[in-house]
């Protein structure tokens, strides 16, 4: 048994050893599937060895069932906002108020990169992360614990040496620029409104009530500053930071500047190499190096005096319009999208900027011809932001003309329940049906990967494939007489579609596309149905009652499932042998429809091994006693749930207790 352990141990701190590699070195040692293989070999361990699990395990940072609201908290040390300056002037004027403040011209700053997400405490005790809060108000924030806890780049643990006992770190969660598209263009593929900017989609990602949601969201995290701290960690900033680092946790370039001058000069740096970065920054922060200076200057109470941001203008380009297109997503949306002149802007060459929808278009007043102002929404995707209308040909120009047929196949348009989306109504759109389909082969979905978008539209050219039915009735001799098809390759496109057979029942609930449903969404219903044919069964009001699906989706689960042609191609889908993985069975059902929570030390399990009981007799597991709390497990030192639940009158038990109810 000891050997388990310290195999165990070992394999944490090896992982741990990677994450900080990772993401405060940007020095990782070895490869993603590498990581992932000892992360799979601890996770089996562990799986093995359910008494030696650990919270700060690295296999423990998800918990897998959403909280029903977030508590409020109160910082020990407000949290401040910063003071803006736009240009070499006001910053000057910044550097006189310094000298004016501090009597001499004895000091230096520090600078770094002003990062575009939001704030975050994080409060380490005895090395240990425990408590997460964001900044609310400055004096009171929402306790997001457990969604940091999903944040890799978020040491669980700290290491390192002469580690306060209280260290209150604080930082910036942000999402970086590449996982902030993949995220918008599964938005766009779900029907979902798309997050503005990088920065809101971090906001919005943290404050999901599903801390599996928020893992799956790949947010990161930059150390910029202390709060309570239970002893001084350094005389200056610039050292404090260089502390955190060593302690494990992820913090930005941060260098010292002489004097204004030396600011200035790096400021213009960063203004050019920015658009390199993987993340967003608005600008950079400028600090008074030495914290005892920082105190004489003292704070206007919003804003700290010796701390300023220099913000970057956003960066714009001129172009024309070459001409508008209209595109046709798989459920009908019609998105109208500008080709421009090609035009460099923040590091890329802009051929197109999509118009978001004929509202835009219309509020714009957008035209073929135009000349326009782009600018890149959160640097990434570009946007017209501007006509310049006298620069029009007035006997040229002629008002863009909403459709009023899809342009792809001629039917129908209607405005959508919100009314701002055209979309097209016939349901045999080939454009739709393309999208549909490349939709349901997709890698979050069904996941057949032999059958790409050209290989789809020639199938739906020649017929082959009218629904999503049809790709299980492919034969081998229809494939390979296809383009750029030969033997190899057209067994390699059957293999891989006989494989997405069994996929989980979720992947295949995801494919269907239906409005609203992503993959998240999909796993939930999975669970809570097990079996697509109780899904189809399903009423909107059973529907609604469960946690995390709303009315609207709800409503066009059931819409979908129970349209006569759908359910006609799901049958012939199963028909043609495809059989999804049901989700693994409950143990019984005595904790049917109870929601139940789980608090204090327990004896002889852990907190997640008596969760994971619960999901498997039937019951629903929650971080917080409400009036719904059917009651509560509680083991030594439990605290404020405890309180709660007497205060509720609601029943508490102890984990014997628990374990004789479900057996
Ligand atoms: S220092 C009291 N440093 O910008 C000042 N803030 O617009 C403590 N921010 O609330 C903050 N990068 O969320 C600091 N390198 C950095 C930062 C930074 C981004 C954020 C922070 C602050 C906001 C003000």
């Amino acid at each position: 048994m000891t050997d388990i352990r310290k195999k165990i141990e070992r394999l944490r701190a090896e992982i741990r050893r990677h994450d900080v590699l990772y993401y405060v070195h940007n020095a990782p040692e070895i490869s993603d599937p590498e990581y992932d293989k000892l992360f799979g070999e601890l996770k089996q361990l562990e799986n093995e060895h359910p008494e030696l699990l650990t919270p700060d395990s690295p296999t423990q940072r998800v918990s897998e069932r959403p909280i029903e609201g977030f508590e409020t908290v109160a910082h020990a040390v407000p949290m401040l906002s910063i003071d803006n300056t736009y240009n070499e002037e006001e910053l000057r004027e910044f550097d006189k108020r310094i000298r004016k403040g501090l009597e001499t011209d004895d000091y230096d700053f520090s600078v770094e990169p002003k990062i575009d997400g939001l704030a975050i405490s994080l409060r380490y005790e005895q090395g240990h992360l425990v408590r997460a809060a964001t900044r609310g108000d400055g004096s009171r924030g929402d306790d997001v614990t457990s969604n940091i806890r999903t944040i890799r780049a978020i040491p669980l643990s700290l290491e390192g040496s002469h580690i306060p006992d209280i260290l209150e770190v604080r930082g910036e969660v942000y999402m970086p620029k590449k996982a902030f598209a993949e995220l918008n263009a599964a938005k766009v593929e779900a029907g979902e409104p798309e997050f503005a900017n990088p920065r809101n989609a971090a906001a919005g990602s943290l404050k999901l009530l599903d801390a599996r949601i928020t893992a799956s969201r790949k947010l990161a995290f930059f150390a910029y500053s202390l709060g309570q701290t239970s002893e001084p960690l350094a005389e200056t900033h610039f050292d404090a930071m260089q502390k955190l680092r060593n302690f494990g946790l992820p913090v930005n370039d941060v260098v010292k500047a002489e004097n204004a001058a030396a600011v200035l000069k790096i400021c213009h740096q960063w203004d050019k190499k920015k658009t390199n970065l993987d993340y967003q920054i608005d600008g950079l922060v400028i600090k008074i190096n030495r914290y005892d200076q920082q105190d004489i200057l003292g704070t206007t109470g919003r804003a700290p005096k010796w701390c300023i941001a220099y913000k970057f203008a956003a960066e714009q380009a001129e172009t024309t319009v070459e001409s508008i297109d209209v595109q046709v997503g798989k459920n009908g949306t019609l998105t109208p999208v500008a080709n421009l002149k090609p035009v460099k802007l923040a590091g890329t060459t802009v051929k197109r900027a999509t118009l978001h929808n004929f509202e835009q278009v219309k509020r714009l007043d957008v035209r073929c011809g135009d000349t326009v102002i782009i600018e890149k929404a959160g640097e990434i995707i570009p946007q017209v932001v501007d006509v310049i209308v006298k620069q029009r040909d007035l006997f040229e120009s002629q008002p863009f003309e909403i459709p009023t047929a899809c342009p792809a196949c001629g039917g129908g348009v209607e405005k959508d329940e919100n009314g701002v989306y055209l979309r097209c109504v016939n349901p045999n759109c080939i454009a739709q049906l393309k999208e549909r389909l490349e939709y349901f082969v997709g890698k979050g979905q069904m996941d057949i990967d032999k059958l790409g978008p050209a290989l789809i539209e020639q199938l739906v050219e020649t017929k082959l494939v009218k629904t999503f039915a049809d790709i299980y009735t492919l034969r081998f001799d229809q494939v390979v007489q296809l383009d750029r098809m030969a033997d190899k390759s057209a067994a390699n496109v059957m293999d891989s579609i006989e494989k997405s057979k069994t996929q989980p029942l979720w992947r295949l609930i995801a494919a269907l596309g239906i409005r609203n449903v992503g993959g998240q969404s999909a796993q939930i219903l999975a669970d809570e149905f097990g079996a697509l044919d109780k899904l189809m069964a399903a009423t909107v009001e059973e529907l609604t009652a469960i946690d995390q699906i709303g009315p609207v989706m709800a409503e066009s689960i059931h819409d979908y499932l129970n349209k006569e042609t759908n359910i006609k191609i799901i049958n012939e889908m199963l028909a043609a042998g495809v059989k999804p993985t049901a989700p693994k069975e409950k143990a019984s059902n005595v904790l049917d429809g109870m929601t139940i929570v789980v608090t204090g030390t327990l004896k002889n399990y852990t907190r997640t091994q008596i969760e994971q009981m619960i999901k498997d007799h039937g019951g629903k597991t929650s971080s917080s006693v409400s009036k719904k709390t059917a009651f509560l497990v509680a083991g030594e030192n439990a605290g404020s749930k405890l309180d709660k639940a007497n205060q509720l009158d609601i029943e508490v038990i102890t984990e014997d207790k628990f374990l004789k109810r479900i057996r």
